[in-house]
C-alpha cells in the first residue's frame, strides 16, 4: 500500500507539470472516464479544498470490508484529481469519516453525508447503516465537490426510491449487441473466466457511482447456452467482481431451455419434470453464485418460446420459475408482447393479455413494462399498463440505447423523455414513478466496446441520466443535464448553460424531424434507420410504418377512440378525458390518438398540414441551432471530443432534413397539398428517398 502511494505520488508530479502547459479543461480526453474524470478545480473551490486537505477513514468496525476499501480509494482517487495533487494521504487535515454501520433507517443503499464537528474538531461524515451506502454517499460527495461545491455546507442525505436499479443488456454471446451503436458487447464470455478485462471493474464502478445495482448480462433474446455450467463459471467471476460494487447478476432466460439444452421433449411450466429441471438450474446457479439476482424472461413476443406455446398463461410461466428461485431471487417477466394472430390494435395488446393477470402472479415476479405501449418512439405516452395492476409489482423498462431516436450519431438527451413518463399521472394508483416505487427501473444498456463507452460522448449523458433518474425520479432532467455535464465536460458556467441548453432541446428535436405530432414507428424497417413512411407491404400488418399513420388523401393518424380501436379506454377515466377531443388533445399526441383530416385545426392554430411542415423544419432548423451552439464552445473543450462532437453534429444536421425531406415528399405524394409559404421543397423526389438501402446499418437482430 505503501509502495504504491509512493509511485502515485511521481506520477501525481509529473500529472502537475504537465498541467502547467494545457489548462485542465483541455487536456486530451478520449471519453473512457466518463462523468468520472475528476478534473482539477480552480479559483476558490480549490483552494478550500486544499485548505481543508480532507483525508477519507473509515472506523474501525467497517476498515476490513471490500465495499468501504473502495469507498475510501474512491474517496482518495477523487480528490487527489480534483485538486491535481498525488493520491497521498496527508497525516492530518479534515478527516472524511465512513460510519458504514450506523442505526440510520432508511433502505438499502441510503446514506448521510454531512459536516460535523466534535471538540474543537471539524470532518466530512458519512454514515449508512451497511457498507453500499457508504460507497454510494462516497460518490455523491465527490459529485457535489466535482461540481464545485462546498463540503462544509452539504447535506446530502438521499436514499434510492425503488429497489431495483438495472440495465438490461441486449448483449449476445458471441459479442453481438442488439440494437447496440457503440461497437461490440463489453463482455468477454470467452476469456471469462481466467481473464477478467478491467473494463468490468471500470463498468461496475460507473455504475456504482450513479446507484444501479443490477445487470441482466444477456439479450432478452436468449440464446439458451447462457444457462449452461461453462456460462455459470463466467458469469460467477463477474459476480464476484461486481459484488463489492453492489451489482447483483441476471440472466435473460430462454424459455424453452429445458428442451433446448435439457433434453426435455416439453418446456411446459405445469409439466413436473420441467419444474424439477428449472429448480435443479436454480440450485446450480446459487451454488456458485448465492446472491444470484434471478431470470428476466420475454416469452411469447416475438417468436420467443413461452407458456402460451403450451396453452398456460403468463403468470404460469412466470410462477413456475419464481418457485425454482424460491426467496433467492425474483424473476421478471416481460409485458413487451404482441402477437402475429391477433389483429386488434399493436397498443392495446400488453394490456388486454396482462391486466386480467392481476394477482395471479407470485410475490417474487416483477411484470417489466416499457414506457409507452409500442416500443420506444421518441414520443409516446405511458404504457396504460401502470396503475392497471395494483396487485402486480410493475418495473418500468426504458430504453438508453437509442434504437429509434438516431442511433450513437444523433445527439437526443433521454432524460426529458424518462421524466415525461415517470411524472405522469396514471389517475389510478399516482405518478408512473409511485407504481413503480416497490419495483424498479430497467434500462436497455447503450455501452459496448467503444473507447468512450456508449458510442457518443454525449450518450453517456442518457447512462447517467437513467441511473440518477432510478435513483430518484423527481431529479429534474435539466439539474442532471448539468450536473452530468459539469463532470463530464467543463464547470465554467457560459459553458455549462450552452451545454445544458443544447441537451435539453435535444430530444423535442428528433420528435420532431422524425414523428411529429403523435406520430410513431416511420423509420426503415427492420434496422429503424431513416425514413420508411412508404412502407406498407411488410407480411405481418404493424412491422409497417403505414399501419401507424395511416395516411391517405383525407387525413392521417390512428385512431384509438371509440370509433375506432379503443385503446384510449385501457386510461383511467380522467386521462383518458384529456385525451379524447381531437380539439382539446394536445399536438404532442394528436396523431396517436386520433385520426384528423390534413385541415384539422391543431392548437397552434395551424392547419394539420402546416403544423407538421412547421415541426419538420422546427427540428431541423433545432438541430442547425444546436451545431451552431457547440461551434461557440470551440476552444472551450479538450480538442479531440470537441471534434467527435462537431462530426456527429453535422451526420446529424443531414439526416434532420433527410428525414424532413422524405417525409414531406411523402406526405405531398398523398395529400397533394402544396407547402405553406417560406417553406422549401424537398431536395430529392420521393423515388430518390424511396430507392435508398442500408444493408451496413448496424443494430438488427
Ligand atoms: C424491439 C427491438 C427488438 C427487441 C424488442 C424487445 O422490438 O427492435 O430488437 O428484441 O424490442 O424489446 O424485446
Amino acid at each position: 500500500m505503501r509502495g504504491s502511494r509512493i509511485v502515485n505520488c511521481l506520477c501525481g508530479a509529473i500529472l502537475a507539470l504537465t498541467a502547467l502547459a494545457v489548462p485542465s479543461v483541455l487536456r486530451a480526453q478520449d471519453g473512457y472516464d466518463l462523468w468520472l474524470r475528476y478534473a482539477p478545480l480552480d479559483g476558490e473551490a480549490l483552494e478550500r479544498l486544499r485548505r481543508l486537505d480532507l483525508h477519507p477513514v473509515a472506523s474501525d468496525s467497517d476498515a476490513s470490508d471490500p465495499t468501504v476499501e473502495l469507498a475510501l480509494n474512491e474517496l482518495e482517487r477523487g480528490l487527489a484529481g480534483l485538486q491535481n495533487a498525488p493520491e497521498e494521504i496527508p497525516a492530518d487535515g479534515t478527516p472524511i469519516v465512513l460510519q458504514c454501520d450506523s442505526d440510520l433507517p432508511g433502505p438499502s443503499g441510503h446514506y448521510a453525508v454531512q459536516p460535523y464537528a466534535r471538540d474543537s474538531a471539524q470532518g466530512i461524515g458519512i454514515w449508512a447503516s451497511e457498507p453500499i451506502g457508504c460507497l454510494y454517499g462516497a460518490f455523491a460527495l465527490l459529485r457535489a465537490l466535482a461540481q464545485g461545491e462546498d463540503p462544509l455546507t452539504l447535506n446530502l442525505a438521499s436514499a434510492p426510491a425503488m429497489p431495483l436499479r438495472m440495465l438490461n443488456h441486449w448483449d449476445n454471446p458471441d459479442g453481438h449487441v442488439e440494437r447496440g451503436y457503440a461497437g461490440r458487447s463489453i463482455f468477454d464470455w470467452w476469456r471469462l473466466p481466467g481473464h477478467l478485462d478491467q473494463r468490468m471493474i471500470d463498468y461496475a464502478r460507473a455504475n456504482a457511482s450513479i446507484g444501479i445495482n443490477a445487470v441482466v448480462v444477456n439479450n432478452v433474446n436468449a440464446r439458451a447456452e447462457m444457462l449452461e455450467p461453462r456460462y455459470i463459471e463466467r458469469l460467477a467471476r463477474l459476480a464476484d467482481a461486481w459484488r463489492p460494487y453492489g451489482i447483483r447478476v441476471y440472466l435473460s432466460a430462454r424459455f424453452s431451455a429445458p428442451r433446448d439444452i435439457g433434453r426435455l421433449d416439453t418446456a411446459d411450466p405445469l409439466e413436473p419434470a420441467v419444474r424439477a429441471w428449472w429448480q435443479a438450474k436454480a440450485d446450480e446457479i446459487y451454488a456458485a453464485i448465492p446472491d444470484f439476482g434471478g431470470f428476466l424472461v420475454k416469452a411469447n413476443s416475438e417468436g420467443q418460446p413461452g407458456p402460451q406455446d403450451y396453452g398456460r398463461s403468463h403468470a404460469d410461466g412466470a410462477n413456475m420459475l419464481a418457485e425454482a428461485l424460491g426467496g433467492r431471487g425474483t424473476v421478471i417477466w416481460r409485458a413487451f408482447v404482441y402477437s402475429a394472430e391477433d389483429d386488434t390494435d399493436r397498443a392495446a395488446q400488453a394490456y388486454a393479455e396482462f391486466v386480467p393477470l392481476d394477482g395471479q402472479f407470485a410475490d417474487n415476479v416483477i411484470v417489466q413494462v416499457k414506457n409507452g405501449p409500442i416500443d420506444f418512439q421518441p414520443r409516446e405516452p405511458f404504457h396504460p399498463m401502470f396503475g392497471a395492476m395494483p396487485n402486480t409489482r410493475l418495473m418500468l423498462e426504458a430504453q438508453i440505447t437509442k434504437e429509434y431516436l438516431g442511433f450513437a450519431t444523433h445527439l437526443a438527451y433521454l432524460a426529458p423523455m424518462w421524466e415525461e413518463v415517470l411524472q405522469s399521472d396514471t389517475g389510478r394508483d399516482g405518478t408512473v414513478a409511485q407504481v413503480i416505487a416497490p419495483a424498479g427501473m430497467a434500462g436497455v444498456a447503450n455501452t459496448g466496446s467503444d473507447r468512450n463507452w456508449s458510442g457518443s460522448h454525449f450518450d453517456q449523458a442518457n447512462w447517467y441520466a437513467f441511473g440518477r433518474l432510478a435513483w430518484d425520479p423527481t431529479l429534474s432532467s435539466a439539474d442532471i443535464a448539468r450536473e452530468w455535464a459539469a463532470q463530464t465536460w467543463s464547470r465554467e458556467p457560459a459553458t455549462l448553460d450552452t451545454i445544458e441548453s443544447i441537451m435539453m432541446d435535444s430530444r423535442q428535436a428528433v420528435v420532431d424531424y422524425m414523428t411529429p405530432l403523435g406520430l410513431a414507428h416511420l423509420m426503415g424497417t427492420g434496422h429503424h434507420y431513416g425514413p420508411a413512411l412508404w412502407v406498407c407491404d411488410l407480411a405481418r400488418p404493424e412491422w409497417n410504418p403505414c399501419y401507424y399513420h395511416r395516411a391517405d388523401a383525407e387525413g392521417i393518424g390512428f385512431d384509438r377512440t371509440a370509433t375506432g380501436s379503443d385503446q384510449l379506454a385501457q386510461y383511467a377515466g380522467q386521462v383518458a378525458a384529456r385525451w379524447q377531443d381531437p380539439a382539446t388533445i394536445s399536438d404532442d399526441y394528436l396523431l396517436w390518438f386520433h385520426r384528423v383530416s390534413w385541415q384539422h385545426t391543431t392548437q397552434s392554430g395551424r392547419p394539420l398540414w402546416d403544423e407538421l411542415v412547421y415541426r419538420y423544419d422546427h427540428g431541423v432548423s433545432t438541430v442547425d441551432s444546436m451545431a451552431a451552439r457547440w461551434a461557440s464552445l470551440e476552444g472551450q473543450i479538450d480538442a479531440r471530443r470537441y471534434r467527435d462532437v462537431s462530426e456527429y453534429l453535422a451526420i446529424q444536421q443531414a439526416e434532420a432534413r433527410w428525414w424532413r425531406d422524405a417525409s414531406i415528399a411523402y406526405w405531398q405524394s398523398i395529400n397533394g397539398l402544396p407547402l405553406p409559404e417560406g417553406s422549401s421543397a424537398p431536395a430529392h423526389s420521393l423515388e430518390h428517398y424511396q430507392s435508398l438501402t442500408f444493408p451496413e446499418a448496424p443494430g438488427d437482430t
